[in-house]
């Protein structure tokens, strides 16, 4: 069947038409909320390179997370900004932590019930060095030590997890964490407890206003020898079978979209749940453009979140998840 007797323009005629066939959906529940949380009382901080982003204090993060319920937001991803850094990310894994006082206090309130609260698990916000793992110096060469770190890394998810995180995600990237976090968590009586792997992060540019956001720029060096390098899609696959086999329950990919060929893979190739990552560059390219009115924001905020659903994630973390909550009503 040819033109004309075959015309593809009939189903787009009228949106109540193109609603009825359209392939890919939006919904407030799958969206996730990033949470940097600080010390103090009633701080409000914006990130200069985000806008309508914000460190906020305990106190200012429950209101933040009021909001996000009432909007039917699905959840939270919570990272902590501490008041004091080490060469062993004590504030990661200490049980007074920045985010286990915030999630004891989540947890408090019904109005939050209906979010999940995920806790991302990595050291990077809590080591004075700034890289996510732990740093053994010869003169002037150093490596990111992987066994070491993996030891915190676990301390750090069993840690969040009795103060009640609902989901750890472990974004830093070492070898053996997922294995070594479950063996924590059911250790620690978290049996329940799943574990979202960030399973193929790559190395991206695309993270440098989240440093700003989360204090956690490398003061030395960079983080190629442990996040992956962008040219490999069959190394990400080999990332996400080893997180399987070592009890991942879902995955987490990022960036989201520079990456929407390893999420569409990823989606072909594995039947674990999947979000996708919509990082901190990634918002703050499309305010650039926004504040210049060189893109429209709605409608540019939800074609790229959708583009993201459409590679095959069922679910987005994003900073425009209230926006665009918001949007869909
Ligand atoms: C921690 C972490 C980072 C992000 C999420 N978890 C930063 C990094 O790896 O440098 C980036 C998120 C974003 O850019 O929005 N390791």
């Amino acid at each position: 069947m040819n033109f004309p007797s075959t015309r593809l323009r009939r189903l787009r005629r009228t949106e109540a038409m193109r609603s009825l066939v359209r392939e890919t959906h939006l919904h407030p529940g799958a969206l996730i909320y990033p949470l940097f949380i600080c010390p103090g009382e009633s701080v409000r901080k914006e990130i200069g390179s985000m806008p309508g982003v914000f460190n906020l204090s305990i106190d200012e993060a429950v209101k933040e997370a009021e909001a996000c319920a009432a909007l039917g937001i699905g959840g939270l991803l919570l990272f902590g900004l501490p008041a004091e850094k080490d060469e062993q990310a004590t504030g990661a894994w200490a049980e007074d932590g920045i985010v286990q006082s915030a999630l004891r206090k989540f947890k408090n309130s019904r109005a939050l019930a209906p979010l999940v609260l995920i806790a991302d698990v990595c050291l990077c916000e809590y080591t004075s060095h700034g890289h996510c793992g732990v740093v053994a110096r010869d003169g002037d060469h150093y490596e990111i030590e992987n066994d070491s770190s993996v030891a915190l890394i676990a301390k750090t998810a069993a840690s969040l997890a009795k103060a009640g995180a609902d989901i750890v995600a472990p974004s830093d990237m070492m070898d053996g964490r997922v294995e070594a976090i479950r063996d924590a968590l059911d250790v620690g009586g978290s049996e329940q407890i799943p574990v979202m792997s960030y399973a193929s992060k790559f190395a991206s540019a695309f993270y440098g206003p989240f440093r700003e956001a989360a204090d956690s720029a490398p003061q030395f060096g960079d983080r190629r020898s442990y996040q992956m390098d962008g040219a490999n899609l069959r190394e990400a696959m080999r990332e996400i079978d080893q997180d399987i086999a070592e009890g991942a329950d879902m995955l987490l990919m990022k960036p989201a979209m520079p990456y929407l060929d390893v999420i569409r893979a990823a989606r072909e190739r594995y039947d674990l749940p999947m979000g996708a990552y919509q990082v901190s560059g990634e918002y703050s390219m499309l305010h650039a453009a926004f504040q210049r009115g060189w893109l429209e924001p709605e409608r540019a905020m939800m074609e790229s979140l959708l583009s993201i659903r459409r590679a095959g994630a069922d679910f987005i973390v994003t900073y425009f998840a209230k926006d665009a909550a918001k949007v869909l009503g």
